[in-house]
This record gives structure tokens, C-alpha cells and sequence, in this order.
């Protein structure tokens, strides 16, 4: 298969997990005979150093023309954490994801033995939990109407949908949770708002025509609790754009690490995939972040296309990466591995057989990872 892959790495620790799971596409297109072309482009801080402006037309241009769109992570210190910067890094995603119309945000997340001991909560309240967090992306608080009064004492920002909105993605999930283990939970505030209570009414409606798929509803304050107490009760959780952003940060709690966590942003003709998106400044530069949300997110980016073996070679090779602790610090204090040699193991797991055997103290060292 031939694709067009637009890299967008943005800011801080982007380009250098972009660049493993680019060296992870590599290794998939060697050993099946695609052929990925990457087109480069700028986002987010470093995009408004270079052009004043967080999402350049030609980026635009370049994703538009491209089949799929792999990002790292955006924002910068200087422009986020700045209030008085009046253009913001996350403006460029936002504007994106706009402008691509990608109004679905699909969250998996899975929890990996190995690394149960790392995660916060107990063994055995973790231990299976797999679900996926379909998180309404275009609309919503996000995007609706925002005013700040002259005086700047007064500010406001609307939570509109309609229901276009909330059916084109009730589809997605309804259809997800088909194939899975039937059940959708939608996460809402309908006790207390509007939308809520619209798209309570138009998911009843639509799930007559998924009679297979149990449908709950559960306001979004329990589910923030019920994520901690009993995730694995979760298969996909449908919910609008500002419950989805704070509940999947949350559930990245369990799997220990925030680093493990892609998603894929679906339109109707564009697609991209980007790590769950929590910048870490400090690790920038140093080869210690994590790249295997990125590489995950590659692996979502190979499902898209059907290419259902290449993106599960690329699980089992970070599942094989956990289980050998070859790992950034994030996941492994005491004897942890570069963001590149990370990225040379898995790529060197997916290009040999079997049978190899994996030196672990040689891939520090930059050498072949095969003994
Ligand atoms: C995410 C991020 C973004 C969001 C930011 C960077 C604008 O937190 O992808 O979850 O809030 O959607
Ligand atoms: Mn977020």
C-alpha cells in the first residue's frame, strides 16, 4: 500500500517521539512492502516562531493533501503557560481539527501485565480493564461562542450541539461497542445541562437500531469516580468534548503511565493520529520521553487502513518492549532505556524472526539489539 503521511512533530518532545514512530512505519513498510511517504510541516510554538501563526496555511494544505496526519505533541512553555501571550500553541490542534472536520477521538485504553505494578491504583482493580473513549472533538464548550467583557472582569464560553453532531459520532461508538463486548456507556451532566440532556435523547433513539449494544448513561462526576473504583466495568464510554478531555487524562492513570496513550481523530475524509497529548517541558531534548504513544498512534494509523497485521506487529513488539523493561524513566526509575534505543528495539523486533534473542545491555550502547 502506497500512503501520504503529513508529520506534524510541533513542540517539546514531538519531534523526538515522531522520529520513532517513524523509524517504527519504516521498519513495518520494509517488512511488508508499503511504501509510507512523509511530507513535514509545522505546528503549534514552533509554527508561530516561523510564520506568527499556530497552524500555517501550507501545514493545512499539506495535511489536507495527505491520507493521514501523524502529530507529536504542541505547545510550548513560553506560549502556554504565558496568559499574556495572545496566541496560543493549542490553537493550532484546535483550529486543525476544525478545519479537518475530525469530530471523533477514539481513546483506547488497554492495561499491559508488566506493568500493573506501575500503575497508582490496586492489582486487581486494574487488572483487564480494556475500553475506549470515544470523545466528541469538534464541538461543544471547545468551539462554541467565548466573550470576554471590556473591562475583563466577565468572560463566557457556550456549550452548543446539534444533533448532527452528536449522531455522526454516536455511530462510530455504537458500532465499536457492536464488535466488542456490546455495552456503551454515555458520560454526561444531564441532571444539570442542556446538551446533556439532548444527547441523552438522541442516543436513546439511536440505539433502537443497536439492539445488541446495552446502553447506560452515567453522569460525568461518577464516571471520574467509577474510572478509579472499577474501570474494567467500562467497554466504550461515549462522551462530548470537555468530559472526554478529562476523563481520558485520568484513565491514562491506570495503565501508569500517560506516555502509553494514542488516539486517532476521524473525519469524513481525514484522519489523524497524535499521542493523548500531555506535554511534558522538562523532558524535552533529553532522549528520556516516552515514544510509545506516538508509536501506538502509528499502529492506529495501519488499522485505519486495514492493515490489521502490520499494527499488531507493532503491539506485540511494546508489549515485548514492557515485558523486557526496555523502557523510558517514565515507566522504569532504575534501568531505563533512550527514547531512541526504545524505538531500535521494537523496529529490530519487528524486522527478525522469532527466535532472536535480545541483548538488552547492547542497545543502550546504540548497537544492534540482536545478539
Ligand atoms: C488533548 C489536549 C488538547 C485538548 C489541548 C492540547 C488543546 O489536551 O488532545 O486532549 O484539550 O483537546
Ligand atoms: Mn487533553
Amino acid at each position: 500500500m502506497n500512503l501520504k503521511i503529513a508529520l506534524l512533530p510541533g513542540d517539546g518532545i514531538g519531534p523526538e517521539v515522531i522520529q520513532q514512530a517513524v523509524k517504527v512505519l519504516d521498519a513495518i513498510a520494509e517488512k511488508y512492502t508499503h511504501k509510507f511517504e512523509y511530507t513535514k510541516a509545522a505546528i503549534g510554538a514552533v509554527a508561530i516562531e516561523k510564520t506568527g501563526n499556530p497552524l500555517p496555511n501550507e501545514t493545512l494544505q499539506i495535511c489536507t493533501n495527505s491520507d493521514a496526519i501523524l502529530l507529536g505533541t504542541i505547545a510550548d512553555l513560553k506560549y502556554n503557560k504565558n496568559s499574556k501571550a495572545t496566541i496560543l500553541a493549542e490553537q493550532g490542534l484546535l483550529d486543525l481539527r476544525k478545519s479537518l472536520g475530525l469530530f471523533a477521538n477514539i481513546r483506547p485504553l488497554t492495561t499491559y501485565n508488566s506493568l500493573i505494578h506501575n500503575s497508582n491504583l490496586k492489582e486487581k482493580v486494574i487488572k483487564g480493564t480494556d475500553f475506549i473513549i470515544y470523545r466528541e472533538l469538534t464541538g461543544g464548550i471547545y468551539f462554541s461562542d467565548k466573550t470576554l467583557s471590556e473591562d475583563g472582569k466577565t468572560a463566557s464560553d457556550i456549550c452548543k450541539y446539534n444533533i448532527n453532531e452528536i449522531d455522526r459520532i454516536a455511530h462510530l461508538a455504537f458500532n465499536a461497542a457492536r464488535i466488542r463486548r456490546k455495552k456503551l456507556t454515555l458520560v454526561d451532566k444531564a441532571s444539570v445541562l442542556e446538551t446533556s440532556r439532548l444527547w441523552r435523547k438522541r442516543i436513546s433513539e439511536i440505539s433502537k437500531s443497536y439492539p445488541n449494544v446495552k446502553l447506560n448513561f452515567m453522569f460525568a462526576d461518577d464516571a471520574a469516580k467509577q474510572l478509579i473504583l472499577n474501570p474494567k466495568q467500562f467497554d466504550i464510554i461515549l462522551t462530548e468534548n470537555l468530559f472526554g478531555d478529562i476523563l481520558s487524562d485520568e484513565a491514562s492513570v491506570i495503565s501508569g503511565s500517560i506516555g502509553l496513550l494514542a488516539s486517532a481523530s476521524i473525519g469524513e475524509k481525514s484522519a489523524l493520529f497524535e499521542p493523548i497529548q500531555n506535554y511534558s517541558p522538562l523532558d524535552k531534548g533529553k532522549n528520556i520521553a516516552n515514544p510509545l504513544a506516538s508509536i501506538l498512534a502509528a499502529a492506529m494509523l495501519l488499522d485505519h487502513f486495514k492493515l490489521y497485521e502490520e499494527a499488531e506487529d507493532i503491539r506485540t513488539a511494546v508489549e515485548k518492549s514492557l515485558e523486557l523493561s526496555i523502557s523510558t524513566p517514565d515507566l522504569n526509575e532504575t534501568n531505563h532505556f533512550s527514547t531512541t534505543s526504545v524505538g531500535n528495539f521494537l523496529c529490530d523486533f519487528i524486522l527478525d524472526d522469532e527466535n532472536t534473542f535480545y541483548n538488552k545491555n547492547n542497545i543502550d550502547l546504540g548497537q544492534s539489539t540482536i545478539i
